[in-house]
């Protein structure tokens, strides 16, 4: 029997001190469609807000067999404070060439502007240069989303430019603006 190799080792439960995050299970499927439905937490993605607990289910589905293909999440955001699954984040690109990867995410209205988005990524990013061995890892948002720019900020990322028409989403070009962080800079950060 041959031992499995992880690349990035399988989606694995990370906590802080107000969430954890772990994989999905189709028991999430009710929690996902109440905060995917609302189309302000879909404005900004690629994504089209659920119709139906059907899309929770198909969501759940899709991260399920990222699993098995170990492609970097997506992890289930749940509140510790009421065992709520609230949002997801994830790679949504990994390059293991570079050691690079781009990470999303999105979370429940309800819970907006508590500094919780900030949390989860900060220990995605610290996970992901730690035990992913990853170099640098970015992310990019729609102009406009300038609260998801405020997480790449608060997060330690560091603005890199506008990529003028770069996202296709939704039936138009968006400009966006990409952050990123290196290893080397949250070495320095804690030095
Ligand atoms: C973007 C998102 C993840 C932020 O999550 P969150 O947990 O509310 O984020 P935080 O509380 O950690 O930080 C948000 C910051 O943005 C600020 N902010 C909120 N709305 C803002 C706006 N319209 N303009 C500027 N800043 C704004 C908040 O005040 C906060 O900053 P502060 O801590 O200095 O006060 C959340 O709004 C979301 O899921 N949106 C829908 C999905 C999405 O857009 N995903 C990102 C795709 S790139």
């Amino acid at each position: 029997m041959s031992i499995r190799k992880s690349k990035y080792l399988e989606t694995p439960l990370l906590a802080t001190p107000r969430l954890i995050l772990r994989k999905f299970t189709l028991d999430d499927a009710m929690d996902v469609y109440e905060y995917a439905k609302e189309p302000e937490v879909a404005k900004y993605v690629t994504w089209e807000a659920h119709k139906s607990i059907g899309d929770a289910v198909s969501f759940i589905n899709w991260a399920q067999d990222r699993y098995a293909s170990d492609s970097g999440g997506d992890w289930g955001i749940e509140y510790r404070e009421n065992g709520r699954i609230i949002g997801s984040l994830g790679f949504v690109n990994l390059e293991t060439v570079n050691s690079c990867g781009t990470i999303g995410y999105a979370l429940s209205k309800e819970y907006w502007g508590k500094g919780l988005m900030t949390e989860a990524v900060k220990r995605l990013i610290r996970f992901a240069f730690e035990e992913m061995k990853l170099n640098r890892i970015d992310a990019v948002h729609v102009c406009e989303n300038e609260a998801s720019g405020k997480v790449m900020q608060k997060a330690g990322m560091t603005y890199e430019g506008l990529l003028r028409q770069r996202l296709y989403s939704k039936g138009r070009y968006w400009d966006v603006k990409q952050y990123a962080i290196l290893k080397d800079d949250l070495i320095q950060s804690v030095k």
